[in-house]
């Protein structure tokens, strides 16, 4: 997440489009599902090519106003849900036959840029970092959560090793008076962290990730979506995920692994891999990374990875081991205030 941002870094760039493009070939139509549209790029490019269908969702009002454009530019062949994707099968018809389902996590620059959201670590505006449609609010996850669950989610969420000692800080702040804007915030993570001169980023950057990711329980909408977008595709259908850090990576790469022809097998005394269990097929193992062109352009891309497989016509079934494997996160994400 970027605290300060150059007006280079507040204008709009879709993410890796050219190699999105040439995955999900738009030229030759179909109808394509932009799980979180933000400032519609991918909608857009896609909606270029006459041939085409959109449907897309965001669970923020300022996409809503941005789809709002398109909606009137494209009537016909657009449509917006102001939804989280965890939701998906509800939003979108069991025989829509989407060509792809594509999904870019994370925060859109127009958020980021938004001081009102407070997202970056300067802004003066009332603690929010809320996406939408939200459960928690960020000012009572900061002024009320218990000390040592709020330390396990900096911690496990953040992968931020001082979560304990941050933790302390802010409880023993909070005590005083309520933290209320992001830069307080920012200030009393600083504090906890006295040493931060020697960091490269801001030394609240895993803080911050950390009650994002819990106040929008992003793991778990990305295991929900990821599931609901399998079940959508149908035979020859692509599944498309832009992360932008490790633990939404690995939730990723994981579907793929688990349900895929790269599965291995468990023991070599085992029958070989019943091929019903497949779901996918993996085109590249690796995944793909933004060129430095784009990399120099729009500094957000610089983490981006993404990861595609294409759904083969092994009939639906519900990825228990993969949910399973992501229980931790549910039952952290559900914690209650
Ligand atoms: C990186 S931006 C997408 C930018 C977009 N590809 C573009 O070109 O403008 C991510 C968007 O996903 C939305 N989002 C994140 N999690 C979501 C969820 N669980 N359900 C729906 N939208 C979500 C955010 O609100 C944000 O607008």
């Amino acid at each position: 997440m970027n605290a300060t941002m150059s007006p280079e870094e507040k204008k709009h760039y879709p993410v890796m489009l050219n190699q999105i493009l040439s995955i999900i070939t738009p030229q030759h139509g179909g109808t394509f599902i932009d799980c979180t549209f933000g400032g519609g790029g991918y909608s857009q490019a896609i909606l270029e090519f006459p041939g085409t269908k959109v449907l897309a969702m965001d669970r923020d009002r300022l996409a809503q106003e941005h789809a709002n454009i398109l909606i009137k530019k494209f009537p016909k062949r657009f449509s917006f849900f102001r939804e989280k994707f965890s939701n998906l099968n509800q939003v979108a018809q069991p025989n829509l036959n989407p060509k792809a389902v594509i999904f870019d996590l994370g925060l859109s620059s127009l958020q980021l840029a938004d001081k009102k959201r407070g997202f970056s670590f300067d802004s003066k505006n009332f603690l929010n970092m809320e996406m939408g449609i939200n459960e928690h609010s960020t000012y009572d996850v900061i002024n009320t959560l218990d000390k040592e669950f709020l330390a396990n989610i900096i911690k496990v969420l953040g992968d931020e090793r001082d979560g304990k000692i941050i933790a302390n800080k802010i409880a023993k702040y909070r005590s005083r008076r309520p933290i209320k804007t992001s830069q307080e915030l920012t200030s009393v993570i600083k504090d906890a962290k006295k040493n931060f001169k020697n960091y490269k980023k801001n030394p609240a950057t895993k803080t911050f990730q950390a009650i994002r990711i819990f106040v929008n329980q992003e793991l778990t909408e990305l295991v929900l979506g990821l599931i609901g977008a399998t079940k959508l595709l149908s035979e020859g259908g692509i599944l498309i995920v832009v992360s932008f850090h490790s633990l939404e990576d690995k939730i990723v790469k994981n579907l793929f692994n688990l349900y895929s022809n790269l599965r291995k097998n468990p023991s070599r005394y085992l029958p070989t891999n019943d091929k019903k269990s497949n779901l996918f097929k993996i085109v590249s193992k690796k995944p793909l990374i933004p060129n430095i062109k784009e990399v120099k352009q729009n500094v957000r891309s610089r983490s981006a990875k993404l990861r595609y497989a294409v759904r083969n016509n092994n009939s639906f079934f519900y990825p228990n081991e993969f949910e399973n494997k992501f229980a931790s996160y549910f039952k952290l994400e559900r914690g209650r205030l």
